[in-house]
């Protein structure tokens, strides 16, 4: 007898939740990974903060944008137990870390086991402790991204050290010149001023200190790490880390190699949690190739208006072009409100020619702001995604970090990767105008030939035979035998 034919149904996707820190740079990387996968078929709930998730709604167009992944995708919100006035951003974003360790963390424990199908594998935000202890209850494997760059990362895992030799504390502003020496591969050039801001505070017992060790160690107890970078630009430092972290994936620079993947158009991925004001991107068509200097400081920093003021003398002096953003609630004495826009003070705005210069007060599309030709420069807060977004551009960079792991990225492009010039801690006018001279004048040609170099290497790394292509495939290999 012949044998009856029988149909074979095809094993469910794996399913995936992914949970990212409520912060844009945060949100934005991880949706661009929720993308990769389920480009591959994996089945992604993505779950936002409630706050993010109304804003991710109304901003953008994130359902179209996943429509074509049918039941593969879906969102899905969670408190982040602060009220919806509070501003998330400077020194309060501390606040965040506080409320979701008790109120969110709750809450998720009674979402993940309700969740179906069943989760076979948290992505979670290396930088929220809770979410790996609370997938452990339920048996659920747990693989950690880090939305920071590799150098920072090995720095904040290195604090245990650096306290028990005695460099930390810093001593004073007399201490910060000084050279550290227990954070392996970094010993020539990483001073007490490039550590992390959270490595300032004379109070070794400071909450956030504490928390961002213990997150970042937690990390050797998932099933592998995830980083947001690529091995040209970041190969000695990931060695380090991997003796800790054995399997650490290193797959980006993510939005390049969803780019690599679909030809989209960039408004249609976008995932901004504010309104994009695209009136910059006709302004910067009326200007010459790379003759506009960029000027925006991310999603959560929070200046004082004497900052600005320096900044803004700095870039008029330099007699340069140049595109300033400034979100709303990112001068300390101009409010937080997100409806107002940012008047500035008379002093700011004499002076200068109508086409000289342009500011938005609001959010530009920032991805298509750094591939337009006109732009030659960024002078940037140096968050990890701008780093990234101004290195695949090919753009140099002048950096003022404000807090964070800025610090140490700042550090990192103009001293190792000579991909710009370091303002920390000397944000003056003079020290502004001779920066903007010297990258868009003085050593424009140097700084263009370093970051087409750097340039290739992001785009290289994503490409055919690439090893974060490689990386991101093993990676999808390792979830799917996550299966259960
Ligand atoms: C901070 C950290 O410094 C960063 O390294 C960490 O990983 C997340 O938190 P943030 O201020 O959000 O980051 O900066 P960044 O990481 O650079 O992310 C900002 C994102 O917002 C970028 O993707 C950038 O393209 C986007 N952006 C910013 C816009 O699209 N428009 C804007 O006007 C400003």
């Amino acid at each position: 007898r012949r044998p009856i034919p029988t149909t074979v149904t095809p094993a469910p996707p794996p399913h995936v939740l992914m949970f990212p820190l409520p912060g844009q740079g945060h949100v934005t990387t991880m949706l661009n990974l929720a993308e990769l996968l389920c480009l591959s078929n994996l089945r992604v709930t993505f779950l936002n903060s409630d706050h993010n998730h109304h804003r991710l709604l109304r901003f953008t167009t994130v359902q179209s944008r996943f429509a074509i992944y049918h039941q593969l995708f879906s969102l899905q919100s969670i408190s982040d137990g602060l009220p919806s006035d509070h501003p998330r951003s400077g020194e309060r974003i501390l606040d965040l870390f506080q409320s979701m360790s008790t109120i969110t963390r709750d809450l998720f424990r009674d979402l993940l086991p309700s969740i179906r199908p069943p989760i076979d594998c948290l992505i979670s935000d290396g930088a929220l402790q809770f979410p790996l202890e609370v997938a452990a209850e339920f048996g659920i494997p747990v693989v950690h991204f880090r939305t920071i760059g590799a150098c920072c990362f090995w720095t904040y895992f290195c604090i245990p050290d650096m306290i028990e030799a005695g460099e930390l504390p810093i001593r004073g502003e007399e201490d910060m010149e000084r050279l550290i020496t227990t954070v392996p591969g970094t010993k020539e050039f990483l001073r007490c001023r490039d550590l992390p801001s959270f490595c300032r505070s004379p109070d070794l017992s400071h909450p956030s200190l504490q928390a961002l060790a213990s997150a970042t160690q937690q990390s050797t107890k998932a099933c592998a790490l995830i980083l947001n970078t690529f091995e040209g630009l970041e190969g000695p430092i990931l060695t380090q880390i991997a003796a800790h972290c054995p399997k650490t994936y290193t797959i980006g620079p993510i939005h390049e190699h969803l780019r690599s993947k679909l030809t989209l158009q960039p408004s249609s991925s976008s995932s901004s949690l504010w309104e994009e004001d695209r009136s910059c991107l006709e302004w910067l068509d009326r200007h010459p190739p790379k003759s506009v200097l960029y000027v925006n400081f991310g999603s959560i920093a929070v200046m004082t208006s004497e900052d600005l003021i320096e900044i803004w003398h700095g870039l008029v002096n330099s007699k340069q072009r140049f595109l300033l953003v400034m979100r709303q609630g990112s001068v300390a004495e101009l409010g937080s409100n997100t409806n107002d826009t940012i008047t500035f003070p008379e002093e700011l705005v004499k002076g200068v020619r109508g086409e000289e210069y342009m500011v938005v007060s609001g959010w530009a599309p920032q991805k298509e702001v750094l591939d337009h030709g006109a732009v030659g420069g960024f002078l940037t807060h140096s968050g990890w995604n701008s780093t990234l977004e101004t290195i695949v551009a090919g753009v140099p960079m002048i950096c003022l970090p404000y807090f964070a792991d800025q610090q140490v990225n700042s550090r990192f492009t103009s001293e190792v990767w000579k991909l710009g010039l370091d303002i920390k801690d000397a944000c003056t006018r003079k020290v502004v105008e001779r920066m903007v001279v010297e990258l868009m004048v003085e050593r424009k040609e140097d700084f263009a030939t370093s970051a087409a170099k750097m340039a290739e290497l992001a785009r290289s790394s994503v490409g055919f035979g690439g090893s974060s292509r490689q990386n991101l495939e093993a990676l999808i290999e390792d979830i799917r035998s996550m299966k259960s």
